[in-house]
């Protein structure tokens, strides 16, 4: 008992106090900024357990200075800032926070395609400065939704509820594309799995929902978008990197698909004179995708149990490498 965490960010308050109340010694990092990977490291070697999130660098030169860490907790589904590889050899368990967040994340996948059919992040601003002028019977006109057929790239939990949605609000037709079939959700969404090429040239909107790995690292570049239909909607809600950012510019400025909602950018965070902004179908956002009350606060809750028990137990509710508890 009496183990030491470092919380490597500002973090919903709720973390912090149930791993306080359950006697643990905390230190929190208390600047808007993360730490950069030197004082990380410094930090880390004082304490037994790292509390920590995607703009932390936990790559292998960290993991070499800290292998005595007991537990990698990660405030975060997605953990792709962690080198897991290395983690696991050293025997390091990496705990994460999935589903917390599924809702929330969809709520921003399903607004921006409604944003972006409507273009209308680009008419908010023609308001703010001073451009809309009269309505107009035939300009600024974006398109439906309903009846449309709705890709989904990686269906999971988020992919899951985005999916519900447009099926729900907008009788969608789902099709999607995994590496693993999910034949629940095929029953449950009457989805149809096809493969990559059929998903791109098949889709309305296309929206992204995989982790990012080496096979999906911008595997919606040039290639791929070239593949999709000239009245097209690419949704991005997962991580930046899945896309060559270049390739989707070229491609929206061509016509090669016709608009774009993104909640995460290549790279981050997205600079103010990026072209992307100043185009008319398309709706950026800065990566507040699990940004709710509801799921920041589950998210604190479920990192923070997720060391609580692995002290308490050697089991983690929520692990990533569950390989390496077999030795604990
Ligand atoms: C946020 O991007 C997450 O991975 O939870
Ligand atoms: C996230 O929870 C996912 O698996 O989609």
């Amino acid at each position: 008992a009496n183990k030491r965490v470092l919380i490597s960010r500002i973090f919903p308050e709720v973390g912090v106090e149930r791993l306080q109340s359950a006697g643990f010694t905390v230190t929190a990092w208390d600047q808007d900024r993360p730490m950069t990977q030197d004082e990380l490291i410094e930090q880390a070697k004082q304490h037994d357990a790292l509390f920590c999130t995607l703009s932390d660098k936990i790559d292998a030169k960290f993991l070499g200075e800290c292998s005595h860490l007991d537990i990698i907790s990660q405030f975060a589904v997605g953990y792709d800032n962690i080198d897991i590889v290395e983690a696991t050899r050293l025997g390091i368990p990496v705990g994460f926070t999935p589903d917390a967040m599924s809702n929330a994340t969809a709520d921003i996948a399903f607004g921006l395609m409604i944003a972006t059919s409507r273009k209308m992040f680009f008419m908010h601003k023609q308001i703010l400065s001073g451009s809309w002028t009269s309505f107009k019977p035939n300009a600024n006109l974006g398109m439906e939704l309903t009846g449309k057929t709705l890709g989904i790239y990686g269906l999971g939990r988020i992919g899951m509820e985005m999916a519900k949605r447009c099926k729900g609000a907008y009788n969608m037709k789902v099709i999607y594309h995994n590496r693993t079939r999910n034949e629940a959700a095929e029953k449950q969404l009457d989805a149809a799995y096809v493969a990559f090429a059929e998903l791109l040239a098949q889709s309305d909107v296309l929206s992204i929902h995989c982790a990012l790995t080496a096979d999906t690292r911008e595997i919606f570049n040039k290639a791929a978008f070239a593949q999709m239909k000239p009245t097209s909607i690419f949704i991005n809600t997962s991580r930046g990197l899945v896309h060559n950012e270049p390739d989707l510019i070229e491609a929206l400025n061509a016509g090669t698909i016709w608009g774009a909602g993104l909640d995460v950018t290549n790279p981050e965070p997205m600079q103010p004179d990026n072209p992307l902004l100043q185009m008319e179908n398309v709706s950026v956002l800065p990566h507040i995708g699990s940004a709710t009350m509801e799921a920041r606060g589950k998210m604190a809750q479920m990192a923070a149990e997720n060391i609580i028990e692995f002290y308490r137990s050697k089991h983690v509710p929520h692990i990533v490498n569950p390989e390496v508890l077999k030795n604990k």
